[in-house]
């Protein structure tokens, strides 16, 4: 698979720039062998399902090997720095906040569920990571709590250096007879929230002279194909506001004469508790979503994630599109 080429790759010492991890190689590799015997002994923080009938995480030696993975060349540089991630209470922004503070980050991570993110705080602790999680209690589709977060950071730790645009939602109104709330719903967070955090983020990094920043949306699969299914038509156009907001989010960042980049990570079928808000009328519906083919997991996300964070400063990844190998559409 292609991260575990670039980790060889990455991982020979790279002249002239100091994003190479030779020096911290050793380190690195005790952390998170530290850190793959705490998972061994807890469960995997992005476990925070509510319903049984999602199908179980990553094994602990799977997500063990993820870890080494994970703790990889490229990332030096943002050791201690500032990531906000949205919607990190479950799914994949819970398992991108891992990541994240696995590989020494200073991660906000913000969703109404707090308390979810409290519990991956504590673990991420008790586990011996690096960096820390910090819980914000935000509802993403009122802009005065979005604002107010920002605020908060920057009096708090300065500002935002990597904006991991995650939270998203489906709601299952067709476009003939959808209600106009649902519709509203997603629009809310999956297109005007992440608007609203790229631009509180960019002005964040501009306040305070950060020239190398990174904004990744996590968009989909349905950011580029309209599938069939009636109940995802509206949500498929939110994700298609995606692919052209990172687009111009690039070409704006190149106005500016900013080496800030922007990326947008588009999955098809990731395990997680999405379906079941989707089909929240029906629960085996949901539980099918998941059943018929091998999905991604949320970590095989938190990869990407970590390889587009840890390419050289020149490297701008505008897109990864990632299904499951069993997925068709
Ligand atoms: N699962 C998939 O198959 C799949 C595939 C492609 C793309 N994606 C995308 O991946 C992203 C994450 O989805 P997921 O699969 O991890 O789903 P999930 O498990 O349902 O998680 C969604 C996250 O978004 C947060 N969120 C939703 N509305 C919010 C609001 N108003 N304010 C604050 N946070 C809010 C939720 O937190 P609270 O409810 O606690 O607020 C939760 O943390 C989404 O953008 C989704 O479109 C998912």
């Amino acid at each position: 698979m292609w991260p575990i080429a670039e980790v060889r790759m990455e991982s020979r010492p790279q002249a002239g720039h100091t994003e190479g991890g030779s020096r911290r190689g050793t380190q690195d590799r005790a952390a998170a062998a530290a850190a793959a015997a705490a998972v061994r002994e807890r469960p995997s923080p992005c476990d925070l399902r509510r319903s049984s009938a999602i199908p179980g995480p990553s094994s602990p030696s799977e997500v063990g090997g993820r870890l080494r993975t994970m703790a990889r060349a490229g990332m030096e540089r943002w050791r201690d720095r500032l990531a906000l991630v949205t919607g990190a209470s479950g799914g994949i922004g819970a398992a991108v906040a891992r990541a994240l503070v696995q590989q020494g980050l200073k991660v906000v991570g913000c969703a109404r569920t707090v308390g979810n993110i409290e519990e991956l705080a504590a673990e991420c602790k008790s586990a011996g990571y690096p960096g820390t999680l910090i819980p914000y209690r935000c509802d993403l589709s009122n802009e005065e709590d979005i604002l107010s977060m920002f605020s908060a950071v920057r009096s708090q730790h300065s500002g935002v250096d990597i904006c991991i645009n995650n939270a998203g939602l489906a709601r299952p109104d067709t476009l003939l007879s959808g209600s106009t709330s649902g519709w509203k719903d997603m629009f809310n967070v999956n297109v005007l929230a992440l608007s609203i955090c790229t631009r509180e983020a960019y002005q964040s990094m501009k306040e305070r002279n950060v020239d190398d920043g990174h904004i990744i949306n996590i968009n989909s699969m349905s950011g580029h194909r309209v599938l069939p299914q009636s109940a995802v038509h509206f949500y498929s156009a939110t994700k298609y506001a995606v692919t052209a907001l990172t687009e111009g989010l690039r070409q704006e960042l190149r106005e500016a004469q900013t080496h800030i980049r922007a990326t947008c990570i588009s999955p098809g079928l990731v395990e997680t508790h999405f379906a079941f808000k989707l089909h929240d009328q029906d629960p085996e519906k949901a539980a099918a979503t998941y059943e018929h083919i091998k999905c991604l997991k949320p970590e095989d996300v938190a990869e990407a994630v970590i390889y587009v964070l840890s390419t050289p400063q020149r490297v701008q990844i505008g897109d990864i599109q990632m299904r499951p190998t069993e997925q068709v559409s």
